[in-house]
């Protein structure tokens, strides 16, 4: 079986729509036909700002929504990066492989850095991608499910497999990233040139567990474009696209289906119709969540037994990278 592992972050207590269609629906999916290893990175929740108490909730929370997903523990490893310590000490190896320069090239660094301005960010957030790279090559991954921006991070992870291959012999598989055909890239609704995503204003991101009445809302409130027509046209018409392309991904009707659906009505009926397919999606979800979060000592036993299967698979992982770069065994 092909080995798969992808990874998201605690923050902020719900995944947005985005993180579901561009990642989390094909982590699901995969259960069924590779080996997967899926975590909750709180490591990287700290490279900015952050409120001890919020995260240690946040990452519950976040296991509990990716149960409740369809994120079935008994196939797959689900467990929290910061139990498997072997994610930092192969990172540590990949950042003396890591050029300055390579890292100085990461487009969200530059995002996430805006901020606080490169002197004031932390060095993690500089560093952010060589732990992701080293949370991917520890479990010699051959498949990362992602969205769309994920992209350039998963270049650096291949770059840095073929490195130390190259240099040490092959050790490491260099994997391939596993982006979606549709819905690899979901936009806010407030501001449909930028990917949907939490640190914009909230009006224009749909988290999974919002109530379906603020979901509705914000989708009435969704910028649409000039015109009347439901048609998707991703140059002209951004926003009634990003909307289209939402409603397929999660009704399963194609594209082409819903223009026909909604020839003739403008709109407010796209709006309204997409409100009741996500709150269709999310109702089951959110309530699932809860009854998980219901029972926080179970949900922390069943990531204890993912952390536990994920340690034995990288530990080999570091034990062989350790002796090829020559630090001499503990005897
Ligand atoms: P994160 O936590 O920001 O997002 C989790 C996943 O959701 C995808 N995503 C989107 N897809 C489509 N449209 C959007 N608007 C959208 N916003 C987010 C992301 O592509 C991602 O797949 N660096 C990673 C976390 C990470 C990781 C890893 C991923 C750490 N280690 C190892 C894979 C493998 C991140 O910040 O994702």
């Amino acid at each position: 079986l092909p080995r798969v592992l992808s990874g998201i972050q605690p923050t902020a207590g719900s995944f947005h729509l985005g993180n579901y269609l561009g990642a989390l629906r094909q982590w699901v999916a995969l259960q069924e036909t590779a080996e997967a290893f899926y975590c909750v990175v709180d490591l990287h929740a700290i490279t900015m700002d952050w409120d001890p108490e919020e995260l240690r909730q946040n990452t519950l929370t976040a296991a509990a929504q990716l149960l409740a997903l369809g994120v079935d523990p008994a196939r797959s490893t689900l467990f929290v990066q910061s139990h498997v310590p072997e994610h930092v000490q192969l990172s540590w190896v990949m950042e003396c492989l890591a050029r300055f320069g390579e890292a100085s090239r990461m487009t969200q660094f530059k995002d996430k850095s805006q901020r606080e301005g490169t002197a004031g960010s932390s060095v993690g957030l500089f560093t952010y991608p060589v732990l992701q790279a080293a949370d991917i090559l520890v479990y010699q991954a051959d498949e990362v499910p992602v969205g769309e921006d994920q992209r350039q991070h998963l270049e650096l992870t291949r770059d840095l497999a073929i490195r130390f291959n190259g240099r040490f012999g092959e050790t490491l598989t260099v994997p391939s990233a596993r982006i979606p055909e549709g819905a690899a890239k979901v936009l806010d609704l407030q501001s449909p040139e930028k990917k949907m995503s939490k640190s914009l204003p909230p009006a224009g991101c749909v988290l999974l567990l919002d109530d379906p009445k603020v979901t509705a809302k914000k989708i009435r409130s969704a910028v649409t474009d000039t015109g009347r027509e439901v048609v998707a046209d991703p140059e002209g018409k951004p926003g009634v696209t990003n909307l289209l392309t939402i409603h397929s991904a999660l009704s399963g009707r194609g594209i082409g289906e819903l223009e026909e659906h909604f020839a003739g009505r403008g709109y407010g009926d796209l709006k309204k119709e997409l409100a009741e397919v996500v709150a269709d999606f999310v109702t089951p979800v959110r309530q699932r969540t809860q009854e998980l979060l219901d029972d926080p000592a179970e949900l922390q036993r069943t990531l204890g037994q993912g952390a536990a299967r994920a340690r034995e698979v990288a530990a080999r992982t570091v034990a062989d990278v350790y002796e090829k770069v020559g630090f001499l065994p503990l005897a």
